[in-house]
């Protein structure tokens, strides 16, 4: 453990930590829009700079490591006044639309410049403009409201393991593209959205998402239903109809990742084809029926078989798409209530 002075404070961390992970430990509020804790630091935004006692320059909290003895101040006049200076940079060049904006209410951006009381760029001349690339079914990508942040880069690279993405040009003609600029697609990319988490800003946008504001909807955390490995989310519920799906950092297997499916295939839950009712067999034709009429024929037709034939005239076969939970009761059922080991899983698992 060190310690050291923070705001006048003295506080014991680990030491090795960030000078940003030591405030965070200790309930100290960084502004951050580069950082992520799950993905290596980058220190390219530069809004968590602190002022550190005998260092001449500002210091990127999120990169620097905290040390014994040292005295550092997270909010002095110097750091708040660059900050200032950052965001007034960055909203200069950035489109003025936040009232119609798809991220507002979630933007980092917009966040900080309420806190730092950024009302409009003060740095008048080009900003860039690039088209909106909507090509594909799931995202949208707006490079107009692109930070330059290299989240969208990192999590592609690093969690994903793809590279779909990264920086290209110089300067003010910096932009995050595919390979030879093309639009977004199943040729370059996976469409896992990743990205779209990762992104502070407007400029990826999941398209399932968009015209409902994130305040109009409840999230329920759920366990997803596509495979065995127990990724939880949020539905997005808006009028008790699922619209879609965002991560929960809290998720304990997958934390904010999530796959192409989870992220957006909600459309089964209100297709019409859906079953919603148990079907009995009667005369050759499929018929709706009760929960307690199916279950009663289910439990009579294996008890007769069982006291024919005996339990391992029974298989059980389970679905992936059922929750670890379930899939554990299910062979429980098969093993002790049928007495067979004829049990197994459309995965294998
Ligand atoms: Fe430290 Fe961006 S959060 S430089």
């Amino acid at each position: 453990m060190i310690t050291f002075i923070m705001n006048g404070k003295e506080v014991k961390v680990k030491e090795g930590i960030s000078i940003l992970e030591a405030a965070r430990e200790n309930g100290v509020d960084i502004p951050t829009l580069c950082y992520d804790k799950e993905l290596s630091s980058f220190g390219g935004c530069r809004l968590c700079v602190v002022e550190v006692e005998g260092s001449k320059n500002l210091v990127a909290s999120c990169s620097a490591k905290a040390r014994e003895g040292m005295v550092v101040y997270t909010e002095s006049e110097r750091v708040v006044k660059v900050r200032r200076d950052i965001l007034d940079l960055l909203y200069s060049n950035h489109p003025k639309d936040c009232l119609t904006c798809e991220k507002s209410g979630e933007c980092g951006l917009q966040d900080l410049c309420y806190k730092y009381g950024i009302k409009e760029g003060s740095f008048k001349g080009e900003v860039k403009q690039y088209a909106i690339d909507s090509l594909n079914p799931v995202m949208e990508r707006d490079q107009s409201k692109c930070i330059l942040c290299g989240k969208c880069v990192r999590v592609c690279s690093e969690i994903q393991v793809t590279s779909a993405i990264d920086f290209t040009n110089r300067g003010f003609n910096s932009k995050v593209t595919t390979g030879f600029d093309e639009p977004i697609n199943y040729k370059n990319c996976r469409m896992c959205g990743q990205c779209i988490t990762a992104c502070p800003t407007g400029a990826l946008i999941n398209k399932q998402l968009k015209g409902i504001r994130p305040w109009e909807v409840k999230k329920v955390r759920t366990t997803c239903p596509f495979c065995g490995t127990g990724c939880n989310f949020d539905l997005n519920v808006k009028d008790g109809k699922v619209v879609g799906v965002t991560p929960n950092p809290d998720s304990p297997v997958n934390g904010k990742s999530l796959c192409v499916k989870g992220r957006y295939h909600t459309d089964f839950i209100n297709n019409p084809d859906r079953i919603t009712k148990p079907l009995i067999k009667k005369d050759g034709e499929f018929v709706e029926s009760s929960w307690d009429e199916a279950i009663k024929l289910v439990v009579k037709s294996l008890k007769d078989v069982k006291e024919q034939h005996g339990g391992d005239a029974i298989a059980g076969l389970s679905s992936a798409r059922c929750t670890n939970e379930d899939n554990f009761v299910f062979q429980k059922m098969m093993r002790v209530a049928l007495g067979t080991n004829n049990v197994d899983h459309c995965a294998r698992t």
